[in-house]
């Protein structure tokens, strides 16, 4: 998959996998790892997909209605695609905490309902479920970050609430920070998952 790699300062700082919304490239949330955890490694990866010419990581059928097919394919290869990164960069798979956006955030909630231990935490922006019916591996000791609007179309509160119910149910450690934004990822946000990170992956952490 089409990629950035940036080796870290500090090699027991967790690697982060940065994933972008719809339309995005592996450019748009560099910034944001720089933010949240500037001495960490950074995988940020290209999404395989194309729809009309943008970028994402699976197919939709229409606005929030997953191609549910392409979307388990989909992350099947995204984490091969992880793993065959940490055998070639040489860093620890099992050190990963993701973050995602929209579309993002939206596969690296499937990476969490489909594989045990495919990440150790994840911040999560504006994630919707990514599907149901399925059985989560166990997440206990897993923290997850979801920054949520209040009034986001997209995303709406609702179904926040149930993506938390069914992380929580699987054992992770849910944070859920609200925004009145809509869809759109602000400076706050971001501020409020870097806090967020430093709690649960800073020096004294790790
Ligand atoms: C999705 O398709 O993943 C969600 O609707 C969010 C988006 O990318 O617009």
């Amino acid at each position: 998959m089409k990629h950035i790699y940036k080796p870290g300062r500090r090699s027991d700082a967790p690697v982060l996998l940065l994933l972008h919304g719809t339309g995005g490239t592996e450019h748009d949330l560099l910034s944001l790892a720089d933010a949240i955890s500037p001495e960490s490694a950074v995988l940020s990866v290209r999404g395989n997909v194309l729809e009309n010419g943008m970028p994402r990581y699976f197919r939709r059928l229409a606005e929030g209605v997953f191609d549910i097919e392409d979307l388990i394919f989909r992350t099947g290869e995204l984490n091969d695609f992880i793993d065959e990164a940490a055998v070639q960069y040489g860093f620890d798979r099992r050190n990963l905490v993701a973050i995602g956006y929209s579309n993002g955030a939206n596969i690296a909630g499937s990476l969490l309902f489909h594989y045990e231990n495919s990440m150790k935490g994840a911040i999560l922006h504006h994630p919707m479920v990514p599907l149901r019916g399925v059985e989560i591996p166990d997440l206990s000791g897993v923290p997850i970050f979801i920054g949520a609007g209040e009034n986001d179309p997209i995303c709406v509160p609702q179904e926040t609430e149930e993506l938390a119910g069914l992380l929580k149910g699987a054992g992770a450690d849910v944070a859920i920070h609200w925004e009145r934004f809509g869809h759109r990822l602000t400076g706050t946000e971001v501020n409020a998952a870097a806090a967020w990170f430093q709690g649960r992956f800073g020096s004294s952490q790790t």
